[in-house]
């Protein structure tokens, strides 16, 4: 039997996929170990890798097969847009894209005028204003504290992810458009599907099982 590996994006939701995954008896001692500097982690029983990864770089490792199997943010998929398989919505990392900005610019996004917007996501960004609201708009890419932008006046508004409201309310700014829901996903490489189709089948028949479960 081969190994079947795991691409996990680095932080909280490496750690709900491992907290789900230990529900089903899948398990990794040696990831535990907080003072570990190891890149991957095996289960020699069960004949499984796991590596963390910059979040971002989930879906390349899993397009290319270098992992069957990853667990990102929707955020991220759509921002890639990897071919890969989309398999299972985690229910776990739940947050909303928007475009937020002052109260002033709410006018701005009627109008059709020709806006700046800031995001560490600009593929969504120009996505949304291009294709879903046909407007025309200059899209600024930045890698983070992006609420900044329309403080300072590089931006009129910004494309974000919003998950308590809380960093926009703090600095007066709010949700003027919700552009989609963000949940974490699990993705299979095209190529694993079918070579180890019964293994990811009973991994993601448990994990269905496991979130309707949860839900009830
Ligand atoms: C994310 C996002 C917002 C914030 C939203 O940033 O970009 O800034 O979290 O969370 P909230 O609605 O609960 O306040 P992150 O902390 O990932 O860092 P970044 O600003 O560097 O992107």
């Amino acid at each position: 039997m081969r190994y079947l590996t795991f691409a996990l994006a680095k932080g909280r939701l490496a750690k709900q996929t491992l907290a789900l995954l230990e529900q089903i008896g899948i398990t990794c001692e040696e990831m535990k170990d907080p003072d570990t500097r190891k890149l991957i982690f095996v289960n020699e029983e069960q004949k499984l890798k796991f590596f963390l990864s910059k979040a971002t770089d989930v879906p390349t490792y899993v397009e290319y097969g270098a992992a069957d199997i990853g667990v990102v943010g929707k955020d991220t998929l759509l921002e890639e847009g990897r071919n890969l398989y989309e398999v299972l919505d985690l229910g776990f990392g739940k947050c909303r894209m928007c475009v937020c900005g002052p109260a002033s610019a709410r006018e701005l996004l009627k109008k059709n005028e020709i806006i700046r917007v800031a995001s560490k996501y600009p593929v969504i960004a120009k996505d949304y204003f291009n294709h879903q609201k046909n407007q025309t708009v200059e899209i600024i890419k930045l890698n983070g504290s992006v609420e900044l932008a329309p403080i300072v006046g590089l931006s009129e508004v910004i494309v974000d992810i919003v998950e308590t409201g809380g960093t926009l309310k703090e600095n007066g700014l709010e949700v003027l458009e919700e552009i989609c829901p963000l949940s974490a996903r699990m993705v299979v490489n095209q190529v694993s599907l079918k070579m180890e189709n019964a293994r990811i089948r009973k991994l993601l028949a448990d994990l269905n099982h496991l979130i309707n479960s949860e839900k009830n």
